[in-house]
């Protein structure tokens, strides 16, 4: 079977090291161009994916790519601003696309990108990366089946330390959107949601402790996005939940480390999911103490059959692969993709909600899409 080419746009640090890698890992896939304003950039990136036909071909103007007939499907791995653009681009011109979190800026182009990629009958997937994780199959596993009994509350907690430094785009609203919440939040949404059903109200308060970031080159750079957020949430069905995040917690370990925890509890025992550890599970039943659980092997497996297995011995790798060939699999199949740019759109309601709530001191309703 010819392999998927894919056009991968913006080849930064999320691009490179999770979606190439997961490509190249596939054995059904093809890295057929790639894209960067950075024509540096797009130059290294060329000839490090090189193939048997040489340096992959390079553009700094992604509708060039899109023109490209061997390119069926794009990643989309540019600061926020730039995904509505490029996806309804990539809509017209007939290509799949799995498009990086958060969604958007808005509620309001998450739908416009939804639209044109129903309108232009393309598969299209939103990189809630976390969904894959091992433990996280399991629980969502153990809440649909009843496992918990009923579940009445969650609780998620996103604790890093980074330094005062410059973080880009990430500091500028006009190019991110918001802070925290669209960073690491968005994927705590948007895990619960998957398992709860929608968020329909929340009571929101954020802030901006660090407002000027030093740069490499000794400037000093405004920041006007939160650096912490948390909410208060009420699910449809009744379930509540407390969500935390931030990257000014000292002490709680550099770069990706910290803490990451998700906690259900239902009214038929707990379970609790820390992501240092993704082949277990914390496990309590009412009355006795939590227990460590290893994850059936099924839910660290291949979510596509056929595919190429994942790493187990790297299991902090693995999920990330596992989040491409859900991509790859629903392209072959033709199937929806889960989570899909509507999952992306409903994590963008409830990020704008805990906006207005932070801004107006108040619990709001959540607009509900889709
Ligand atoms: N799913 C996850 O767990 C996860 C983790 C990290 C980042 N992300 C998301 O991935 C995206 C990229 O993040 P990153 O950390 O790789 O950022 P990055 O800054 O390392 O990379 C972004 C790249 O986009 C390029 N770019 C800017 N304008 C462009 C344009 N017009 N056309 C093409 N390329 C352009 C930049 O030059 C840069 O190389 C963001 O949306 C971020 O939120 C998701």
């Amino acid at each position: 079977m010819e392999r998927i080419g894919f056009g991968l746009i913006g080849l930064g640090r999320q691009s490179d090291l999770v979606h190439a890698r997961a490509l190249r890992r596939s054995g059904v896939a093809r890295i057929a161009a790639v894209c960067d304003a950075d024509a540096e950039l797009v130059a290294l990136r060329s000839r490090q994916y090189a193939g048997g036909d040489g340096p992959v071909p390079g553009y700094t103007r992604y509708a060039d790519l899109l023109e490209r007939a061997d390119v069926q499907a794009v990643v989309i791995a540019t600061p926020n601003v730039l995904h509505p653009e490029i996806a309804e681009a990539a809509a017209a011109a007939g290509k799949h696309i799995l498009c990086e979190k958060p969604l958007a800026l808005s509620t309001e182009d998450a739908l416009r990108m939804l639209e044109a990629a129903r309108r232009h009958d393309v598969r299209h997937m939103t990189a809630f990366t976390y969904r894959f994780v091992p433990a996280m199959r399991y629980l969502r596993h153990l809440v649909s089946t009843g496992g918990l009994g009923t579940v009445r509350m969650v609780r998620s907690r996103r604790l890093m330390d980074w330094p005062d430094a410059d973080l880009g785009w990430r500091q500028v609203r006009s190019l991110a959107g918001s802070g925290e919440l669209g960073d690491m939040a968005s994927h705590r949404f948007d895990h619960a949601q998957a398992m709860l059903g929608p968020i329909v109200r929340v009571q929101g308060l954020t802030r901006c402790f660090v407002p000027e970031r030093r740069a490499s080159d000794g400037g000093v750079r405004p920041a006007d996005v939160e650096d912490w957020a948390a909410c208060l949430a009420e699910f449809a069905g009744g379930a509540t939940g407390v969500f935390e995040s931030s990257k000014l917690c000292r002490g709680y370990g550099r770069g990706d480390e910290g803490v990451d925890d998700f906690e259900v509890n239902g009214d038929g025992g707990s379970a609790f999911f820390r992501l240092g550890t993704p082949l277990q599970l914390s496990v309590g039943r009412p009355g006795g103490t939590m227990e460590t659980v290893p994850v059936p092997e099924a839910f660290s497996a291949s979510v596509a059959a056929g595919l190429a297995t994942v790493a187990a011995d790297d299991p902090g790798a693995a999920f990330r692969d596992n989040q491409m060939y859900a991509f790859i699999d629903a392209i072959r199949s033709g199937r929806d993709c889960s989570p899909n740019f509507l999952d992306g759109a409903r994590v963008m309601a409830v990020i704008e909600a805990v906006q207005r709530s932070a801004a107006g001191g108040r619990a709001v309703d959540v607009v509900q899409v889709g």
